[in-house]
This record gives structure tokens, C-alpha cells and sequence, in this order.
């Protein structure tokens, strides 16, 4: 039955030749889609495309760089060329750049936000006129991160996998009248990538293997027909998990009839929100700075 879910469609994964993107394509595939691999590394690409078409599936290889719009234009082109249409876009493709903040230069900035931000636009926006101009509907899913959330050495990327959330939710608002839908998944697997983040921390990590393929049955399942209720949401994906991403709003209030003047602000704001500051950061340990942030002992 599953091998069915997705008869007809036809699929774009971009970075789809390695890692997580390389099993998004494997299982949309096996679902019965057929499947654009985009990767710059198309040799990488043309092996995911090898072992589909051994398991009997149909796909082709894209070389096309989703860092520029005449990239996305001309991979979201050459699968409606192909495959006479396109139902879900799957905005997988990353790149990484960490550096701490006081130390990162402007391209290291621009060349992430190049491919995350401006390719998951560009490649999402070229698809969802396609889908528009042919009333059909369609699925696009992008790829955030709990990096997102704040994380050390990652002003880039964190600032990036935020705007891809932000994205996301602006698009379901926007799209559902079209029967579009807009969802996001922030994933976890083992690749090149993820060997990466031990450094951004500065601490080593002890994490298990975890295959990225993983993630592929959650974003089969959201370009399903069967997910036709689901937009503007966030699925951390991967390993043993599908969790859903509560999303931020305000909490706590402090409300005064006629707003809140400097001197109100200075006699009620320890009391009514300064003493239950939210964690903040990736990994949300508890807010440690009710005694002051202060410049530590010695700066290197
Ligand atoms: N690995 C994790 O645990 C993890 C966690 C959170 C989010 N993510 C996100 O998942 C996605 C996939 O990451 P991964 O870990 O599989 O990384 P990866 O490096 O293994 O794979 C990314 C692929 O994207 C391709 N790519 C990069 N720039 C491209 C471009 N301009 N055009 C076309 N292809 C391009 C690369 O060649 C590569 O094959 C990324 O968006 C990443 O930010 C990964």
C-alpha cells in the first residue's frame, strides 16, 4: 500500500546525494514518486538515481547549484520537463560556515544564507508558480533546524534554519489557498554535515550513529495525500522521533491600561517577568544569568 502513496507525483530533493537529502529520495521513490536528485555533486547524485532505478523506481540526476535563482529555475524546469509536472518540492541542500560571531566575516555569512535562505526561495517560489498555474496543489517541505533555537559558532546558520521557519509559516498562510501545503522538518542523522557540530558546541560529541535516511518515511508521509491537513508546521525528524515543534508566542504578560511608562517598567519588571527569563539556545539549560551577565575573569 505505501508503495502506492505517492503514484503519479513528481519530486524535487535538492542536496539529494548524500546524507539526509540521499535518503528523502530513496524512500519518496519507493513510495512511488519519481524523483529529481539535485546535488552540485552530481556523481553523488547519479548513485542515489542508480540505486533507485535498481529497486525499480524512476528518477534523474540535476547538477543544477540552488544557490542562484537560474539554478532553481532550471532544476525545477527540468522536472516538469520530465515528468510533466511537480507536486512536491523537498528543500533539503545545506552548507556550513561556523565560525564564532566576533570572528565571522561577511562571506562566510552570505554564503550560507545563499544556499539555505535564498535557495530553499528561489526553488520553493519556482515550483509553487508551477503548481499554482496548474491547480493541483502541491507539498513543499524545507529543512530548519534546532539549531534555529541559538547555537554557539552558528550566526550564519542558526540565523538561516530561522528564516526557513519563518518561511515556512508565511508560505502555509499564504499557499493553502491554492491547496499548497507548507510544512518544515528539522532532522537529525549521522552525515557530513553533523560532524561538523561538535565543534561548533566546542565540546566533543558522544552521539550514536544515526542513520539519515531516517528522516525520509516523515516527509514521505507530508507529501502524501493523506497529510492534506498539515501545514505552517515543524517535525523534528530522525532517529527514534517525529516530534512536533511547539511554535513561539508570547507567554507571560505584564498588562497596565494605558501602557507601561519607564518608571512603571523599573518598579515591576523584576518581580512581574525578570525573575522567570526563558531559557534560550539549543539545548535550553536553565537561565543562568539572574546575577548579572558579566565579563569573566579572563578573555582570551
Ligand atoms: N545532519 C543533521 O543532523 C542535521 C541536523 C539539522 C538539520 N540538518 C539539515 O539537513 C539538510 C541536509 O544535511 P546533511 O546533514 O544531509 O548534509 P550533507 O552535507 O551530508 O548533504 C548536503 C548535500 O547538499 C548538497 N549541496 C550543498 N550546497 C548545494 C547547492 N548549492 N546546490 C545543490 N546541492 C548542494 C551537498 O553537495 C550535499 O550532498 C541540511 O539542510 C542541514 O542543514 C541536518
Amino acid at each position: 500500500m505505501s508503495a502506492d502513496l505517492l503514484k503519479g507525483k513528481a519530486a524535487v530533493v535538492t542536496g539529494g546525494g548524500r546524507g539526509i537529502g540521499r535518503g528523502h529520495c530513496l524512500h519518496l521513490a519507493a513510495a512511488g514518486a519519481q524523483v529529481v536528485v539535485n546535488d552540485l555533486d552530481v556523481e553523488e547524485a547519479k548513485k542515489v538515481v542508480a540505486e533507485i532505478e535498481k529497486a525499480g523506481g524512476h528518477a534523474i540526476a540535476n547538477a543544477a547549484n540552488i544557490g542562484t535563482r537560474a539554478g532553481c529555475d532550471e532544476l525545477i524546469a527540468e522536472c516538469v520537463k520530465t515528468f510533466s509536472g511537480i507536486d512536491i518540492m523537498v528543500n533539503n541542500a545545506g552548507n556550513f560556515r561556523d565560525k564564532s560571531f566576533l570572528k565571522m566575516t561577511e562571506d562566510e555569512f552570505t554564503d550560507v544564507w545563499r544556499v539555505h535562505v535564498m535557495g530553499t526561495f528561489h526553488c520553493a517560489q519556482a515550483a509553487a508558480r508551477v503548481m499554482q498555474e496548474r491547480g493541483g496543489g502541491g507539498s513543499i517541505i524545507n529543512t530548519t533546524s534546532a539549531a534555529h533555537m541559538g547555537n554557539f559558532g552558528q550566526t550564519n546558520y542558526a540565523a538561516a534554519k530561522g528564516a526557513i521557519a519563518s518561511m515556512t509559516y508565511t508560505w502555509a498562510i499564504e499557499l493553502a489557498k491554492y491547496g499548497i501545503r507548507v510544512n518544515s522538518i528539522s532532522p537529525a542523522g549521522t552525515t557530513r554535515m553533523s560532524a561538523t557540530f561538535k565543534a561548533a558546541g566546542g565540546v566533543e560529541s558522544k552521539a550514536p550513529f544515526m542513520d539519515p535516511a531516517l528522516n525520509g518515511p516523515m516527509v514521505v508521509f507530508l507529501a502524501s495525500d493523506e497529510a492534506n491537513y498539515i501545514t505552517g508546521q515543524v517535525f523534528g525528524t530522525g532517529a527514534d522521533r517525529v516530534a512536533l515543534l511547539e511554535q513561539p508566542r508570547y507567554g507571560t504578560t505584564m498588562l497596565k491600561p494605558g501602557g507601561w511608562s519607564l518608571d512603571d517598567i523599573r518598579a515591576h519588571f523584576k518581580n512581574q517577568l525578570g525573575n522567570r527569563l526563558e531559557p534560550f539556545g539549543l539545548d535550553k539549560a536553565p537561565y543562568r544569568y539572574y546575577d548579572g551577565v558579566r565579563r569573566q575573569g579572563s578573555l582570551s
